[in-house]
């Protein structure tokens, strides 16, 4: 399967930053055998897809209404109008501070579809869920609930994001990866047969130039969620360079 490394920007990036982003697309063009995209802050968006109209510039959520009393949010609509080729939802983060169900998270995917944006759909257990030995029982549920029934690979991607890994340094155990991203195959396989072997299954929570090259070898993970190591191109290089190698 081709591997996709994504860049989430979360909340960093002014206009001033738009060099950087066309530097990282520029650094990663030669790659040609791995998919790679950036997904910026809603007001980035326009601009840096303006600039690389051929760059898979995405979101990082979007609302489930295309249209509405809805102050502040944005739909996946206006996302693809202003260029957006993907949006990330059901981001911890969001999952945490905007209290957004698997419901929810499965509205804004289908949204994000029915607006011809393809998906990264986020899913992860908290440290204390993976203490309880809850991990999987958590991450399967959020699955099953995130996820809309005509979910395939042709739009959409997963992403396994254990939340203590997220912006902290430290990773999961290889074996516990390999165990999470075969759980969630047979689950997406179960589910969803032959369009669910096709989904990628992305690994996010602290990937970086060093870690990379382990990460991307293990069966079933098919790229990398990256944060803060997408914020310039001499970190996301190195990522793409070792997906590219996997
Ligand atoms: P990180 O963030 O790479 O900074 O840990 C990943 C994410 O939250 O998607």
């Amino acid at each position: 399967m081709r591997k996709l490394i994504a860049g989430n920007w979360k909340m960093n990036g002014l206009s001033a930053d738009l060099g950087a982003i066309e530097a990282i697309a520029s650094a990663v063009a030669g790659h040609s055998g791995v998919d790679t995209a950036l997904c910026l802050p809603a007001t980035l968006v326009g601009p840096a897809a303006t600039r690389l109209p051929g760059y898979a510039i995405g979101g990082q959520d979007c609302h489930m209404a295309v249209s509405g009393a809805h102050t502040g949010c944005v739909s996946a609509a206006m996302l693809a109008d202003a260029g957006a080729k993907l949006t990330i939802v059901g981001h911890s983060e969001r999952r945490a501070a905007q209290g957004e169900s698997d419901a929810d998270v499965r509205g804004k995917a289908s949204a994000a579809r029915a607006a011809g944006l393809n998906a990264i759909v986020c899913v992860g257990e908290t440290e204390a869920e993976r203490d309880a030995g809850q991990a999987e029982s958590v991450v399967l549920g959020q699955l099953q609930g995130s996820l809309p029934d005509d979910a395939n690979g042709s739009w959409l991607s997963v992403a396994y994001e254990p939340v203590w890994a997220i912006g902290t340094g430290r990773i999961p155990s290889i074996d516990d990866v390999t165990a999470m991203h075969d759980a969630i195959r047979n689950a997406l396989v179960a589910r969803f047969g032959e369009g669910g072997a096709a989904i990628r299954i992305l690994y996010g929570g602290s990937m970086n130039g060093d870690n990379a090259a382990v990460l991307l070898t293990v069966a079933n993970v098919d790229g990398g969620l990256i944060g803060g190591a997408s914020l310039s191109a001499e970190k996301f290089l190195p990522i793409v360079e070792a997906a590219a190698a996997a």
